[in-house]
């Protein structure tokens, strides 16, 4: 039965949470800043990562942010130019074209957005513009980041349902049918990978029953741990907004909100009865810009990072150079191999069904005896950085493995193995022996 939730995990909660797991982490030799040398000056590496002109670094294989391709990171140490000039216009201009391809929407009514922030204000954007005070949203959820998505949606005046599936689970098809029947709701949200988990939620017979049972309804989809490692087909399959960020399998630098919304959504936007409750998040103040933006005319809402969008605009080219079912099928192999390794080990899954196992990051029981605090400093010494678990009810019981982007589409270098094999060699030292 859906439940309307107080407050399931208050942001305050969500917080001590978040800074447990950092604090488990300290003694890990995590890098401040991974400063570019010139490729004269590179460093030899050694076989921790073979990352041509970055010096040698732990290989950060956490849920996002990822490892960055050099080509990327070198695009940030752009000149600076104005942000409304004709060259970064061109440039943030075909950027925002770009997202089109890779969210896989031709409808000229979609629209995409690229705003500073991290992926937390693209929640933001969608409660203070498609919801209104007092009106009903169900919240699926499967996890830490499902609940920072209500949790948010509340702080605006939203009357949120969740439907919780159990830890690891997703919210099934049949009970989603009946709360959808029981009320009608503005909007429904899911997330399609969430973080604390590695739950993926389905997202195709999802929108089909929704567009059945409650046409009327968006479908809000946080795509923050997805876009850009999982299918997303925009206009197939009739969402009404896709929200991310640029520091998962987009593989470029933590800074950008990148969101993609349908005409439905941009209606229900026109169609508010009271204007959007935030400034700077406001689609309203933000879609004239990026129309412009687009049509390569020079505009001006707030400042943009123009080395941000240059990264952004490098790890877009390099994504849109091969079809994009291409990307989704390599992340889709490495994580089988992975999840095979992981079942070898003799260890489970967090999201123990195959179906519901996001393909970017694996989210790992531990065993009995061996603790997080013992194992990531270990991992650390092999070069390897794994994160905490973060979902509160089984938080201390597990790690998650983030395989995203270059890590795996450049098999050269040896991240997946490497880590398979730091793990392997760290469970041993933790005491563990496979029953
Ligand atoms: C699924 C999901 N949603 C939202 C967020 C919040 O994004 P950010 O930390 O970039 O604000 C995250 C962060 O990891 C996430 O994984």
């Amino acid at each position: 039965m859906p439940r309307s939730t107080p407050s399931i995990s208050s942001p305050s909660k969500r917080l001590s949470l978040i800074s447990s797991h950092f604090a488990d982490q300290q003694p890990l030799d995590i890098p401040s800043g991974t400063a570019l040398l010139p490729k004269s000056q590179a460093r030899k590496l050694s076989k921790s990562a073979i990352m041509s002109s970055q010096p040698d670094h732990p290989t950060l294989l956490i849920p996002g942010p990822i490892e960055f391709d050099d080509a990327v990171l070198q695009s940030m140490s752009h000149y600076s130019e104005s942000h409304v000039g004709p060259g970064f216009v061109a440039t943030f201009g075909d950027t925002l074209s770009m997202l089109r391809k890779l969210f896989q929407t031709s409808d000229p009514a979609a629209q995409p957005f690229i705003i500073s922030g991290s992926g937390t204000l693209g929640w933001d954007i969608v409660a203070a513009n498609l919801v209104e005070a007092g009106e009903d949203v169900l919240v699926l959820s499967t996890g830490y980041f499902s609940d920072g998505f209500a949790d948010c949606l509340k702080v605006y005046g939203a009357n949120v349902t969740e439907l919780r599936g159990p830890v690891g689970g997703r919210p099934q098809l049949p009970e989603i049918e009946k709360a959808l029947s029981e009320k009608k709701y503005k909007m429904i949200t899911v997330t399609h990978v969430d973080t604390s988990t590695g739950v993926l939620s389905e997202l195709e017979n999802l929108s089909a029953l929704v567009r059945k049972v409650s046409p009327d309804t968006l479908i809000i989809v946080d795509g923050v741990c997805s876009v850009a490692c999982e299918e997303i087909a925009f206009d197939k399959w009739q969402l009404d907004g896709v929200v991310t960020a640029s520091q998962k399998a987009i593989g470029c630098p933590a800074g950008l909100s990148i969101s993609m919304f349908s005409g439905r959504a941009m209606n229900a936007l026109q169609n508010r009865k009271s204007p959007p409750s935030s400034y700077f998040a406001s689609m309203k103040n933000w879609a004239p810009i990026m129309r412009n933006y687009e049509a390569k005319k020079p505009s001006y809402f707030a400042t943009p990072s123009p080395q941000l969008v240059h990264a952004l605009h490098t790890a877009l080219t390099q994504i849109l150079s091969k079809p994009v079912s291409d990307r989704f099928a390599r992340h889709k192999e490495a994580s089988d191999r992975i999840k095979k390794a992981v079942a070898e080990l003799g260890l489970k899954q967090v999201a123990a069904d195959p179906e519901n196992q996001a393909h970017g990051m694996t989210a790992i029981y531990l065993p009995e005896n061996v603790k997080a605090p013992e194992l990531l400093p270990k991992l650390a010494q092999k070069k390897v950085v794994f994160a905490g678990g973060i979902h509160k009810e089984i938080a201390p019981k597990y790690i998650r493995f983030g395989h995203m982007g270059v890590s795996v589409l450049n098999p050269e270098r040896g991240d997946v193995e490497r880590a398979l094999e730091a793990l392997r060699d760290s469970l041993a030292e933790c005491g563990y022996q496979k029953a």
